[in-house]
């Protein structure tokens, strides 16, 4: 009996971490790892980060503190558009991440 239960349980789980890998935008609740998170910036930003269409965010030393930062994320600026399945925390990891890459 219990047995069974257990294994429904797992099932569910399996479930639904699948379904959480593959949801794409907005999909990314728990991710805590930068680099994964820093993958919404590459298609405007480039994928080494260094600009693209959109400016480099490895030169922001000096122009935008980690809370600035978070708050373009979460807000957008200018032409940019806010990162809207990005939550807080994630936000201000990213941006704590950036300011350790500048060069
Ligand atoms: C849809 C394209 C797009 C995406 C995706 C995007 N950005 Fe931007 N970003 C821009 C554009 C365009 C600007 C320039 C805004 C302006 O000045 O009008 C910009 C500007 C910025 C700036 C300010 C740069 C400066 O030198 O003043 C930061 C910081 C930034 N983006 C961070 C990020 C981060 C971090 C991500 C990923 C979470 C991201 N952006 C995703 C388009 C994008």
């Amino acid at each position: 009996m219990t047995r069974k239960i257990t294994f429904k349980l797992s099932i569910i789980l399996l479930l639904s971490l699948v379904l959480a890998g593959c949801g794409g935008q907005g999909s990314f609740e728990n991710e805590t790892n930068p680099e994964v998170l820093a993958r919404s910036c590459i298609g405007c930003h480039g994928t080494d980060l260094s600009g693209r269409s959109a400016p480099s965010l490895l030169e922001l030393d000096g122009k935008y503190n980690e809370q600035e930062i978070a708050e373009i994320i979460l807000n957008g600026l200018g032409r940019m558009p806010q990162m809207k399945n990005f939550s807080e925390e994630q936000a201000s990891l990213l941006a704590d991440w950036l300011l350790e890459k500048q060069q």
